[in-house]
């Protein structure tokens, strides 16, 4: 059994990844691929219910290095129940953010904790996906979209505008780091634009 494919979305807060996610899925499942969507924080009931925690209530809930631990948890539970277990058996798995996600938001916006974050994830995860879609936008756009949502879960939404764009400059440089890997896409387009642009760029993986 060839192993599957494991292709991760990032990006700011609203910048239209669970919309991607969503189209890419459903066109690869239309193309015969047999398709495992999933989302982080989340993806397994444990890790559902660390989600919980992590993104309601106050913004100051948490510090920063409890959010890595926390995290980290919750992507090791993912991990052994949903994603491992389906790209064993040759499924392709995308998932709404992974762990370029903590190395942002965790790692590079409230002091530099990219180390603490490098060293959990090498101990607890040692996992990178085969392909990285960062869906780069106007921060501002995506923060009104992202709270427009009203989802009740906006914990990281309400650090602010400052937040979203030190976040924005984060994924760049982790797209510049592993360009082998992650692939920038530019989400300022019609919804139909970026989908047609990350079908082609799969598909030439495929
Ligand atoms: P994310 O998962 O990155 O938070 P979503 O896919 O949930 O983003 O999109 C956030 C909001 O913006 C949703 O209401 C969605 O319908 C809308 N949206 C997504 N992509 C676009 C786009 N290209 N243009 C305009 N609105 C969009
Ligand atoms: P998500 O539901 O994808 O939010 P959005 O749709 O607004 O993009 O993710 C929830 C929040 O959790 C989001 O604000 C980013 C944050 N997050 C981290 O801070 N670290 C992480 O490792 C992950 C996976 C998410």
């Amino acid at each position: 059994m060839t192993r599957g494919l494991f292709i991760t979305f990032e990006g700011i807060d609203g910048s239209g990844k669970s919309t991607q996610a969503k189209a890419l899925g459903a066109a690869l499942a239309k193309d015969g691929h047999d398709i495992v969507m999933t989302r982080e924080p989340g993806g397994s009931p444990g890790a559902e219910e660390i989600r919980h925690l992590l993104l309601t209530g106050d913004p100051d809930r948490w510090s920063a290095e409890t959010e890595i631990l926390l995290f980290t948890a919750a992507r090791r539970d993912h991990l052994e129940k949903v994603i491992e277990p389906a790209l064993m058996a040759g499924k392709t798995v995308i998932s709404d953010r992974f762990a370029d996600s903590t190395r942002v938001y965790q790692g590079a916006t409230r002091g530099d904790l990219r180390a603490t974050v490098d060293t959990l994830h090498d101990l607890m995860i040692a996992r990178e996906p085969d392909l990285t879609f960062i869906i780069d936008m106007d921060p501002a756009t995506a923060l009104s979209r992202g709270l427009a949502r009203g989802s009740g879960e906006d914990r990281f939404e309400d650090f602010g505008l400052g937040f979203q764009t030190l976040l924005r400059d984060g994924f760049l440089d982790i797209a510049k780091s592993q360009n082998g890997r992650c692939i920038v896409v530019d989400g300022n387009r019609m919804s139909d634009d970026i989908t047609a642009d990350i079908i082609a760029q799969t598909i030439a993986l495929l």
